[in-house]
């Protein structure tokens, strides 16, 4: 008799044996360098192992030479991944196995992503639309065949001004695409996400989550009412099991950094290099974030070593002390 396999939603596994007489399971997810060693008692118990681990949704079993790997393939939708951080969260996801959709308001980047990421779904969606999330949500679903991680990554820097000459236009758009569309894509994805045996939310906020920019209002309060709805989601999903986190990266390098940069500077009557400068200083590391790390993190917290984090707001940002 083998011992009573225990699988704690989220756990990943790999069994090997040996020419197929190893009497030892290793449970383990890709990410740790050492799992679970169960010791099985026959033959049998292993292929009672591979059985329960088939039943699964979600996990697959490959069989090599000397040795049979059971592992589980997470289902990740990503919004806005056609560019920027989006892309590089579906790349490392991608590359750890997983299957994975994008979607994006930009159907030329889509094209891209999927020509540079092997095996990649892709939607077009504009999340400041119902409709077009609707219909998303349901084709990422079909796509990869349930859902295990969403990452909501969609959202837009919004006017440079203080708030008595804000335009409540563009307040109003930041408002539709960061928070309400957030609210929308995972309220459809939560049905799918408590099938799972391993559900998991991530949000994305920002050090303007974290602190008020001046002249930021819209995308601070944007940014600060996720983590409320992060802290809020974990609590009513995690009796589904399901782990929902905010994550807030300060100043990433990219396209996106210069423009917010050169926003700054226009409405402080500054050169570029004074607000990068000022950028620079309220870090004890001086440098801005690569949105790789943003990706490593997120793999990290949406795997088995993260099981136990859940609404947290994980700052990523070389040590900000405010906001500049
Ligand atoms: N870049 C930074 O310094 C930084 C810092 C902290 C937090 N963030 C957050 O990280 C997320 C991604 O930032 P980024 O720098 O990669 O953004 P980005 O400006 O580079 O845009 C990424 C993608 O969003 C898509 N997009 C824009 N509007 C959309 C819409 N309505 N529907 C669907 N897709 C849309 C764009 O087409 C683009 O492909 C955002 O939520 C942002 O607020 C970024």
């Amino acid at each position: 008799m083998s011992k009573p396999l225990e699988l704690a939603a989220g756990s990943c596994s790999g069994v090997r044996s040996a020419s197929g007489k190893s009497r030892h399971v290793r449970l383990q997810r890709p990410s740790e360098p050492i799992g679970r060693i169960l010791q099985l008692d026959s033959q049998q118990g292993l292929d009672d192992v591979l059985t329960k681990l088939h039943e699964i949704p979600g996990w697959c079993v490959s069989e090599g030479g000397l040795y049979r790997e059971v592992h589980m393939v997470q289902r990740v939708l990503i919004t806005a991944g056609g560019s920027g951080i989006g892309k590089e969260v579906a790349k490392a996801f991608a590359s750890s196995g997983a299957r994975v959709c994008v979607c994006d308001i930009d159907a030329r980047a889509l094209d891209t992503a999927a020509s540079e990421i092997p095996g990649l779904h892709t939607v077009v969606c504009d999340v400041s639309k119902r409709a077009d999330i609707e219909r998303m949500v349901s084709a990422a679903v079909e796509a990869l065949g349930g859902l295990d991680v969403l990452v909501n990554n969609a959202g837009i820097a919004g006017p440079t001004a203080p708030v008595e000459e804000a335009d409540p236009e563009q307040w109003e758009e930041v408002m539709t695409v960061n928070v309400m569309g957030t609210f929308h894509v995972t309220r459809l994805a939560i049905p799918h996400l408590k099938k799972s045996p391993a559900g998991s939310i991530v949000v994305m906020s920002s050090l303007g989550g974290r602190f008020g920019y001046p002249n930021r209002s819209a995308y601070c309060t944007s940014k600060m009412g996720l983590i409320g709805f992060a802290k809020t989601l974990s609590r009513e999903l995690g009796a589904d099991g399901i782990r929902v986190n905010a994550i807030a990266p300060g100043a990433v390098a990219g396209e996106r950094i210069e423009r917010v940069l050169q926003g700054r500077a226009d409405a402080e009557r500054k050169t570029l290099e004074e607000v990068r400068s000022d950028a620079m200083r309220i870090q004890s590391l001086k440098r801005f974030v690569d949105p790789r790390e943003i990706a490593a993190l997120i793999l990290l917290i949406t795997s088995e070593a993260g099981k136990s984090i859940s609404g947290q707001v994980l700052p990523i940002d070389n040590d900000a002390q405010t906001a500049s």
